[in-house]
């Protein structure tokens, strides 16, 4: 599918992309902030990292003086990304006021997203607000003290309403308010939420019960809703004494199965060269053999996958 995207939003991506100086496609060591948002399961990840000037007594007055994110996927994943970090370094934030910055901010910066696309400037917010919650811990600053609620748990409390993206009521009431949300197609675009399977669109206590709730169209009957376990990724499993071949089989597997179904979303894919121990080296083929961004594919979702599933002591390296 082509997207329709702004001049501003191709130029941001191609810009980092190609790795021009300014850009902020990376990761902060030892960052005074770290955030990240989406999971690979959904085929959507942003980390994102800054670096503060401290300040001498009062931490509330560091100041952001550096932004990097580390995303894969698409234009507008990575563009949003970059529209994130430009807006932070341009505007001289302290980490506090920086959580004024909306989707919205994100969407204007790049002078507008694709409605399916909307998404990727929500996990940018999402991400920030992650981080700072990251820097306040660190750093010591009480944000409920200052009357900052960010509810970083709540993606894992609650009743779960999409099992497919893995999102609970909670967050979801959360979002419909907060992007004033008011179908399911917009919850699909700004959350993913209901995008896979569809079965939580109309169930009871599903997308458009919690819509009326917040809408106000029609009573609900949550309170009467069985708490459903949380979906879980799929974990490692301790290490095991595989021999070299069920190794390399299962991960060819799980390139076959997880990683290259998402590459192939954006006209990607990937082969696998060499496997060493726990080792696995690639070669990126596609639109991703040309991507500066494709470290930040291989370290968040090729290698994620193969820790997640596999062995977490797996490395994957691009040769
Ligand atoms: S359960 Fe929500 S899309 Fe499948």
């Amino acid at each position: 599918m082509t997207w329709n995207y702004s001049k501003k939003t191709t130029e941001l991506f191609m810009a980092a992309v190609s790795g021009k100086p300014g850009t902020h496609l990376g990761e902060i060591e030892d960052a005074d902030g770290f955030g990240e948002h989406g999971s690979i399961a959904c085929g959507d990840a942003l980390r994102f990292t800054f670096r503060v000037d401290r300040h001498a007594t009062d931490p509330r007055q560091d100041r952001i003086i550096e932004a990097r994110y580390l995303t894969f996927g698409c234009t507008s994943a990575i563009a949003a990304s970059e529209a994130l970090c430009c807006i932070i370094e341009e505007g001289d934030f302290t980490p506090i006021d920086a959580l004024r910055i909306t989707n919205q901010d994100i969407v204007k910066y790049l002078d507008g997203l694709p409605q399916a696309k909307i998404h990727c400037s929500v996990m940018g917010a999402e991400a920030l607000e992650a981080a700072v919650f990251n820097w306040a811990q660190k750093r010591g600053v009480d944000l409920a003290e200052l009357g900052i609620d960010i509810r970083h748990d709540e993606q894992e409390e609650g009743r779960l309403v999409c099992t497919c993206f893995g999102l609970t009521e909670p967050y979801i009431l959360r979002k419909i308010e907060e992007l004033k949300l008011t179908s399911i197609a917009d919850i699909t675009n700004s959350i993913k939420a209901g995008g896979a399977c569809m079965s939580c669109h109309h169930t009871p206590g599903g997308l458009q019960d919690l819509l009326d709730k917040v809408n106000g169209s029609r009573p609900t009957t949550l309170k009467q809703l069985p708490v459903l376990p949380m979906a879980r990724a799929p974990r490692a499993q301790p290490p095991t004494e595989m021999s070299p071949f069920k190794f390399a089989k299962k991960v060819e597997e799980v390139i076959d199965s997880y990683v290259r179904p998402q590459l192939a979303n954006d006209a990607g894919d990937i082969e696998i060269v060499d496997i060493k121990d726990t080792k696995v080296y690639c070669t990126m083929k596609g639109a991703c053999a040309n991507c500066v961004g494709s470290q930040s594919t291989i370290k968040m979702l090729v290698e994620q996958a193969l820790k997640d599933q596999i062995d977490q002591r797996i490395q994957v390296i691009e040769v």
